[in-house]
């Protein structure tokens, strides 16, 4: 039987064989929040599992984002880790799974015409999870709130900005929002030269807000610009989960 599986798990691997080539999967810090197993698809242990099979048998997953390895077994996730993950240390207080090695397919930020976005600020987070720099670095795991960037309710300033570096000319800006709450709508982007961020709106999004969706702001016309704003004037939380701002 377990022979029949190995030559089973050859097979698709010549069958899929350009996978971490491809970089369809990306490696991430290897180091995860306890809340990873709320993500868990399937453990698997064989007596010799690769890198490959491992991301073969991610691939025939469902929903399987992330694979990761730890002494011979190949654990699988649905949770998102953006290529920039910086690996979990916000709390101290938080339990940390640690594996040998891990591979995400959730690669957003890496796309490379991605403009790097600096010196983030944002309105107040909703807690230590939701901190603004999870835009850029983040992980998201269905059914929680952590790692995405999340304003309290009660602000009344929803926003989120980062400085470009130098004017950059943007076609458009894709977010992701979360998951389970639908905490996005009525959001305008603004980018310009004025260091206050009070510039010419670049694109406007009214809603309904979708869950765990790509959101794409493309105006008519590309706009040069270096202080990038986003902000909601929906009366609720905003969440926002990964950006990437394309030139
Ligand atoms: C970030 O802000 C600092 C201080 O305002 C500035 O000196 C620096 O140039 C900024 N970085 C980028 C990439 O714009
Ligand atoms: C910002 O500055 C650049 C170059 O300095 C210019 O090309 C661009 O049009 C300016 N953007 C806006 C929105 O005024």
């Amino acid at each position: 039987m377990k022979v029949l599986v190995m030559v089973l798990m050859v097979m698709l691997d010549l069958v899929r064989t350009d996978l971490i080539n491809s970089n369809v999967f990306m490696k991430v810090v290897p180091s995860m929040p306890s809340h990873i197993s709320q993500c868990l698809l399937e453990k698997r242990s064989f007596n010799l599992i690769s890198i490959r099979a491992c991301s073969v048998l991610c691939s025939l997953q469902t929903n399987c984002l992330l694979f990761c390895l730890k002494g011979g077994t190949c654990i699988m996730y649905s949770a998102q880790v953006s290529s920039k993950w910086p690996g979990f240390s916000l709390d101290p207080k938080e339990i940390t799974e640690s594996f040998d090695e891990c591979y995400s397919n959730w690669f957003v930020n890496s796309i490379t015409p991605s403009i790097v976005a600096e010196n983030i600020s944002a309105s107040k987070s909703y807690n230590i999870y939701t901190h603004p720099e999870n835009m850029i670095n983040g992980f998201y795991c269905q059914r929680h709130y952590f790692f995405c960037f999340s304003t309290s309710r009660v602000n009344s300033n929803r926003f989120w900005r980062a400085d470009l570096g130098k004017p950059k000319r943007v076609s458009s800006i894709i977010i992701t929002t979360r998951r389970i709450y639908e905490q996005f709508s009525e959001v305008e982007i603004t980018l310009g030269n004025s260091s206050d961020y009070n510039n010419i709106r670049f694109d406007y999004y009214e809603g309904p807000s979708p869950v765990a969706t790509d959101i794409s702001f493309t105006p008519t016309n590309s706009v040069t610009g270096r202080y990038l704003h986003i902000q909601s004037f929906k009366n609720n939380h905003f969440s926002i989960c990964d950006i990437v701002i394309l030139g």
